[in-house]
């Protein structure tokens, strides 16, 4: 039997990158998959086998509570329960020293993260079940802070202490709450980012990163949802309040 077979699972930040890849190999291990994102899918984004009536997509912010509540009343008139949670939505922000960091950059950064996370969970809880799963895409740069990223390193940092205050919480049901987090990943995502933050071209910027990461690579998208799908299925069942990094060794 497939490790998800028939469980409902809501990704936010679903229709692109590690989310997508995600939501597509939690789909192929039999979920219901709802993807939350800010953004509707454009014409040919999504794979062809996505059209499927076990993969759903709705269009919210996640720092709009209301649009979040809404989402969340649309899927649970379908499907009462939602077995796995992932707040994975994110933006990577400025690439800039603090002195010079645009304020309003740094205050949506913190919003879209940590205000959506807690958001997300918030609306979701009273239909989570006990003994399912949440999962918040963290990062390596919720464990170490390079200079240039400041907003993110604090948004990322502060998933880390969210998740564990939340997993406590939730312990007593049997509700277990994790973060992965992970390294740079071989992406649209990524690789903007590091051309911002490096001034390099696309393949130094990469070469360079590469450099700081012990196993040498990025990690491609299919690796962070593996993560991903060890966390929501049964064989992490004693598994709570952990960062799961996905990061080549990059954090020591
Ligand atoms: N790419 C990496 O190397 C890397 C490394 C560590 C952590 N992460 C984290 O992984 C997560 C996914 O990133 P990705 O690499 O797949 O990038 P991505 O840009 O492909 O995906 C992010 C998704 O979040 C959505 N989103 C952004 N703001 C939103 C909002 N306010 N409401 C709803 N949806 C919103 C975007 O539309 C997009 O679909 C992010 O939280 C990111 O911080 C990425």
């Amino acid at each position: 039997m497939a490790i998800l077979e028939n469980k409902v699972v809501l990704i936010t930040g679903g229709i692109s990158g590690i989310g997508l890849a995600t939501a597509d190999l939690f789909h192929s291990e039999g979920a219901i998959v709802h993807a939350v994102d800010l953004n509707s899918p454009s014409e040919g984004s999504l794979p062809p086998h996505l059209v499927s009536p076990r993969f759903f997509t709705h269009q919210a912010d996640v720092t709009q509570r209301d649009q979040l509540d809404a989402v969340v009343a649309s899927i649970t008139a379908q499907h009462p329960l939602i077995d796995v949670l992932i707040c994975n939505a994110g933006i990577s922000g400025a690439a800039s020293e603090v002195a010079t960091y645009p304020a309003e950059v740094f205050a949506r950064v913190l919003e879209v993260h940590v205000m959506g996370t807690f958001n997300t969970v918030q609306a979701t809880l009273p239909f989570i079940p006990d003994q399912s799963s949440i999962i918040i895409t963290s990062s390596v740069t919720g464990l170490v802070g390079p200079p240039k990223v400041s907003a993110y390193a604090t948004a990322k940092h502060a998933q880390v202490g969210f998740m564990k205050s939340l997993a406590a919480e939730l312990a007593p049901r049997g509700i277990r709450v994790n973060t992965v987090n992970p390294g740079p990943v071989n992406n649209g995502f990524q690789n903007d980012i590091e051309e911002r933050m490096t001034g390099l071209d696309a393949s130094q910027a990469n070469a360079s990163f590469n450099e700081l990461i012990p196993l040498g690579r990025h990690a491609e998208m299919d690796e962070i949802a593996q993560a991903m799908l060890f966390l929501a299925g049964p064989h992490s069942k004693m598994i709570t309040s952990t960062t799961f990094r996905v990061d080549g060794g990059m954090a020591g």
